[in-house]
């Protein structure tokens, strides 16, 4: 039997003043959480852990502390926002109101012009998904949107559903097998 830990990089730059997407280093709290991630996972001695991240600053700072091997993953990126990266979700209301309301519509499959739709993301972490299925314990650590197309995998989540999904920061979500299906605990640590 094997745990699967998911979360969220600590809080980035960019997370303080609501930009979406970049490659942002972590804000004062996010190295908190750093730490306080490296103290939880190095704590459990969870036998043969393997951590993987993006290719992003901000999840690879996260976990700059924990002891175990590590490997990085480009599907593990977030969401491609396109012409919509680095702005604010007001901003793109202002420049890009037709884009800012198919989004609302239907989110799932919506794509950002020159980016990504969570049904593109969904695809894309295919080959993540199939390597996952056959590792022992993980912990993986990514970002909002692929954390909610990986979840909902696990948890069977419809696809309009799945881009509403809670996934808070600074929380690690824990994945154990059951007889049918994954039990999910959140677990708030301490910053
Ligand atoms: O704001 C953080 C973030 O990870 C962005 O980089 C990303 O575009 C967004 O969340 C995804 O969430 P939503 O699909 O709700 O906009």
């Amino acid at each position: 039997k094997r745990t699967i830990y998911l979360t969220r990089h600590g809080e980035s730059e960019h997370n303080l003043k609501g930009l979406i997407g970049g490659d942002a280093d972590l804000s004062v709290r996010g190295k908190l959480y750093a730490e306080s991630l490296a103290n939880y996972i190095n704590g459990q001695n969870i036998e043969g852990l393997r951590v993987w991240t993006s290719w992003l600053k901000r999840t690879i700072q996260t976990v700059a502390e924990i002891k175990a091997p590590q490997e990085r993953w480009k599907a593990l990126n977030e969401i491609d926002a396109g012409i919509c990266e680095e702005m604010t979700y007001e901003e793109i209301q202002k420049k890009f109101p037709d884009d800012f309301r198919a989004r609302d519509q239907n989110k799932f499959f919506y794509r950002y012009p020159r980016g990504e739709s969570y049904e593109d993301l969904v695809v894309r972490l295919e080959p993540v998904m199939m390597e996952l299925e056959r590792q022992g314990n993980v912990l993986v650590v990514t970002h909002q949107a692929v954390l909610r197309c990986i979840l909902a995998y696990f948890l069977d989540k419809p696809a309009n559903e799945l881009p509403y999904m809670e996934v808070p920061l600074h929380t690690v979500i824990k994945l154990t097998p059951v007889a049918y299906g994954c039990k999910c605990e959140f677990i708030k640590l301490p910053i």
